[in-house]
């Protein structure tokens, strides 16, 4: 297994390209098996999970091809089986059952089971596919589900989950009828995957908003799209930028989808600019706590707390985050404690306590986000900073080393 050794104290400089969006790029990618012909994707990060979803979608009866930031996709055939020893390294897996249900009426797909930052059910996903005429069996950690033609149904989620109103659109561009989400995710990914599907021919409406409207039509035809850029990855280099006292300047950044995290590094005192496409990150003095809750967006987003919260660690006085989506989602707490951090848990609330400066020592990496906050903090502790098990790292930043690198930190990948 790689590790990461940075030695922390520079402040980084220089401008970096953000890549494509991970968490849109995945749910367009199962969007593929639903047009006749060659999709063509631009703009795809080269990570792990999108490497294995390909393989995924090959095992479904694609043909599949990633040169470059490009991916092409072509449905030849339809397998509606998918393994659990792909759905159990992602979680995404599970984004296959719409499409499959919409094509062939039929699908199994191995339960995704748990992972470091919670259970991560997906009944809602389910309960809002039977309401559109779907039968699931639950067999021995496995979801199977038949349908006749999917109907279109009027679905108010408990809950606005990301996942669910990316199967539920998926499942319902081809149903019989419309389809209304209530209560449906705002996230900007959700809406991506609206654009991608209606660039084939679909008729969506409401994307990005709370209530989304799909028309089923009969059939898609293939397109070329170009994927958003990822703005969590853009969130994590402005962090970069403001913990380490430097003036980055983020190229393609997505501001207006970053507004929740940019109004609180504004609150914590930094300078945020927008200039030709870029944001630069510049902060003057002092930097002071703050306080978030993570919500769906537009609130503050979960995926950006771990990497606030290495910030915060370092800035004046104390402030508190409290986790409302996921119920694990602290693992990076004894680590950062570990380099010298003030955190406290109190339930799903951390409370954050700035100290003068973190000091480097070996720390573990145990889910993405927590992973991106290990790297923050350790380009400011005084010292090396070893991380290991950094493949979690490799699941959602294209590669993280060099970009940081070509900022001026010093940061090696050694192979374990
Ligand atoms: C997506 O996960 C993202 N992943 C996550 O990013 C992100 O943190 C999350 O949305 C919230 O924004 C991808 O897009 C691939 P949810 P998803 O369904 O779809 C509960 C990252 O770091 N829930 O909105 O799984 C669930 O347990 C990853 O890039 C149910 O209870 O998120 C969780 O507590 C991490 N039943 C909450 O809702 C369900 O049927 C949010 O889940 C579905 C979800």
């Amino acid at each position: 297994m790689d590790k990461l050794i940075i030695e922390g104290g520079v402040p980084l400089k220089g401008e970096v390209a953000v890549s494509g969006s991970k968490n849109a790029a995945l749910p367009i990618l199962f969007a593929c098996l639903l047009p006749q012909g060659e999709v063509k994707l631009t703009n795809v990060p080269r990570l792990r999970d999108i490497v294995t979803t390909l393989k995924l979608l090959e095992l479904l009866g694609c043909r599949t091809n990633f040169e470059g930031d490009t991916v092409t996709v072509e449905r030849m055939s339809v397998h509606t089986e998918a393994p659990y020893d792909l759905v159990k390294t992602m979680r995404a897996s599970v984004l296959c059952l719409g499409p499959l249900l919409a094509l062939a009426g039929e699908a199994k797909v191995a339960l995704p089971g748990g992972c470091a930052i919670g259970a991560r059910p997906v009944d809602l996903h389910i309960a809002a596919l039977e309401r559109m005429g779907a039968v699931f069996e639950l067999e021995t950690g496995y979801i199977s589900a038949r349908c006749n033609r999917l109907k279109g149904a009027h679905i108010t989620f408990d809950f606005p989950t990301v996942g669910g109103a990316e199967n539920l659109m998926m499942a319902a561009v081809l149903a019989e009828g419309e389809t209304i989400l209530e209560n449906a995710a705002r996230e900007p990914e959700v809406a991506d995957l609206a654009n991608f599907l209606n660039a084939c021919g679909a008729k969506i409406s409401g994307h990005g908003t709370s209530v989304i409207r799909i028309q089923g039509t009969p059939s898609l035809t293939a397109t070329s799209y170009r994927v958003m850029p990822d703005r969590i990855e853009a969130g994590t280099y402005l962090i970069a930028s403001a913990i380490t006292d430097g003036e980055v300047c983020c190229r393609d950044c997505p501001v207006p989808e970053l507004d929740a995290l940019i109004f609180k590094m504004r609150t914590m005192g930094l300078w945020i600019e927008e200039a030709d496409e870029c944001v630069v990150v510049r902060r003057h003095g002092e930097l002071v706590g703050v306080d978030v809750v993570t919500q769906p967006y537009p609130g503050f987003p979960t995926d950006m707390q771990a990497q606030l919260m290495a910030l915060m660690s370092v800035s004046k006085g104390a402030g508190s985050i409290e986790e409302k989506i996921f119920e694990n989602r602290f693992m990076h707490v004894p680590e950062l404690n570990r380099l010298g951090a003030n955190i406290k848990l109190k339930g799903r609330t951390a409370v954050v306590r700035g100290v003068d400066h973190l000091v480097g020592a070996p720390v573990m990496a145990s889910d993405l986000r927590a992973s991106a906050s290990l790297v923050l903090a350790a380009l400011v502790a005084r010292g090396a900073t070893e991380i290991q098990r950094i493949y979690h790292l490799d699941r959602g930043y294209e590669k993280m080393e060099s970009k940081l690198g070509a900022l001026g930190a010093r940061i090696k990948r050694v192979s374990e």
